[in-house]
């Protein structure tokens, strides 16, 4: 059973210096290599691991194909500013094909775990002599995973899983005992800059779980593209999480008078402290027809545009 630390009762020193001190003991004088996604989490997972053993932390950004426009170039460039340097590895091959012909939403969690932490991380680890992966998991995702809603991506061991039995390295996870709004004060006190401790949570399966059906490079542009304009247009309503899902039926509509047999985003946006629950944010109709007019007009083959309006729970806020 983990301990929960709340945002509240939380020694924002006394964490810090504990979990550098923790780091440090574990990994000894050896390598460790640290997953960074760009997101919340895994950014604070990397200033303390920078803090804890420096040059001995291995940074890397994995490019799966399934990352936000311009991410890889974003992270690297933000991260040389803090004086961490990030090595960009290419392994779109390895997700799009291990996404080959999986349309069920457990199944592409697996793929995404499988490919992450056997193929990619297992090469890197082996290659660089390290023993250990350091990595953003928190308590949301484990809750989630036990309680059987999803099989978040980065959790194992309390699913019985041994990562060194599994993969053949150690998971280091030093903000486990905590929720988004804790972590979001940790990134904040280790120097992180507000453009990435207030950023909006991201998956790990990444826009791999904002399509519905099968994941394929088109079908991830398309979601990609539409990300772009609900981010940029969302990005003042200060909601906890906003998206573009593409869907999987096609739907009939018209384009220059003519049949038009296109495709369907469903936009969602959340209001929530730390994504347990949520509700829909009470958008103006003004904002939700500039957020449909845009989807429309650039990104190609869009037809219909719909809005989410049901809390969590009984929907999740990811879509898969
Ligand atoms: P759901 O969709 O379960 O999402 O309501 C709750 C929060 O967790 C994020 N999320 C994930 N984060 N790995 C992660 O690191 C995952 O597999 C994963 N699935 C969902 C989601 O974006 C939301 O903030």
């Amino acid at each position: 059973m983990i301990k929960e630390i709340t945002a509240k009762e939380l020694d924002i020193e006394g964490f810090i210096n504990e979990k550098i001190t923790e780091i440090k003991e574990i990994v000894g004088d050896g390598m460790a290599i640290n997953a960074l996604s760009g997101g919340v989490d895994s950014s604070t997972v990397t200033m303390l691991g920078h803090r804890a053993l420096g040059n001995r932390l291995k940074t890397v950004f994995v490019d799966n194909g399934i990352m936000r426009q311009g991410e890889a170039g974003r992270v690297v460039d933000l991260f040389r500013d803090l004086g961490v340097k990030v090595e960009v590895i290419d392994a779109r091959e390895d997700f799009f094909s291990a996404f080959k012909g999986i349309t069920d939403p457990e199944e592409k969690r697996e793929a995404v775990t499988q490919t992450f932490y056997r193929d990619v991380f297992g090469h890197i680890i082996k290659e660089s002599g390290a023993k250990y992966l350091l990595q953003g998991t928190i308590l949301t995702d484990v809750d989630e995973t036990i309680a059987g809603i999803k099989r978040q991506h980065n959790v194992f061991e309390q699913l019985g899983i041994d990562p060194e039995e599994a993969f053949g390295y150690r998971i280091i996870e030093p903000l486990i005992q905590l929720r988004k709004d804790g972590v979001r004060i940790i990134g904040k006190a280790l120097g992180l800059p507000p453009e990435i401790f207030k950023r909006i949570p991201f998956p790990g399966p990444a826009l791999a779980a904002r399509v519905i059906g099968e994941v394929t490079p088109e079908r991830i542009e398309t979601v990609r593209k539409a990300t772009a304009v609900v981010e940029e247009l969302l990005k003042d309503t200060g909601a906890f999480q906003y998206m573009a899902i593409l869907h999987q039926d096609r739907v009939t509509g018209m384009r220059d008078g003519k049949r038009d047999f296109g495709q369907q985003i469903e936009v969602r946006c959340w209001d929530s402290v730390d994504a347990r629950a949520a509700t829909p944010t009470r958008l103006s109709f003004e904002v939700l027809e500039k957020v449909a007019g845009e989807l429309i007009r650039s990104v190609p083959g869009i037809v219909s545009v719909t809005y989410n309006i049901a809390p969590k729970p009984p929907s999740t806020i990811e879509v898969v």
